[in-house]
């Protein structure tokens, strides 16, 4: 188990973004500090969400608060998606770069709460944008890999930039949402 205490958020380049999450089996404690941690993580990037796999630890839980209500989620899934929208979206992740992402205006979303209840959160607009994004990096996905060919050409050099950063200082972030 690692120390809690001392996590900080991965960077683009880091092979720990791009495996897919285990689920939780059993959730104690250590899963509810955790989780406690991420959104001090979280907010401390000034972001509106997180997933655990930010942090170095590849276990299916994400932080997400964007004002209207916190929440922490524990294998959460995408049950049901409807519509079209598009946010220019952010991830402290990958900081200094913006990409728009296409993702489904509505969602319904199943997972276990800290208590280990069910609960499913039907969400849409900017909520259900941060819910795709961090359910997304539990499956090793980022939003880079929603880049056009132009963005594509527009951020290579800043990802080489980011893979060589590792224990470095990263750049500010440059969007408006950061996930
Ligand atoms: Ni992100």
């Amino acid at each position: 188990m690692e120390t809690i205490k001392s996590l900080k958020i991965r960077l683009f380049g880091d092979p720990v973004l791009r495996k897919k999450a285990v689920s939780v089996r059993k959730i104690t404690d250590y899963h509810r500090s955790l989780l406690d941690e991420m959104l001090k993580l979280m907010r401390s990037g000034s972001g509106i969400g997180l997933a655990v796999p930010q942090a170095g630890i590849n276990l299916a839980m994400i932080v997400v608060d964007i004002g209207s209500g916190l929440y922490k989620l524990i294998n959460p899934k995408i049950i049901k998606r409807q519509g079209r929208q598009v946010f220019e979206e952010g991830c402290l992740s990958v900081p200094g770069i913006c990409i728009k992402v296409k993702r489904a205006k509505k969602v319904s979303v199943k997972a276990l709460n800290e208590n280990a209840e069910p609960v499913i959160i039907e969400a849409c607009d900017l909520l259900a944008c941060v819910f795709q994004h961090e359910i997304d990096h539990l499956k090793g996905r980022l939003i880079v890999d929603y880049a056009s060919f132009f963005d594509k050409l527009k951020i290579r050099k800043k990802l080489e930039e980011l893979k060589k950063l590792s224990n470095k200082e990263p750049p500010p972030a440059v969007c408006k949402l950061n996930l």
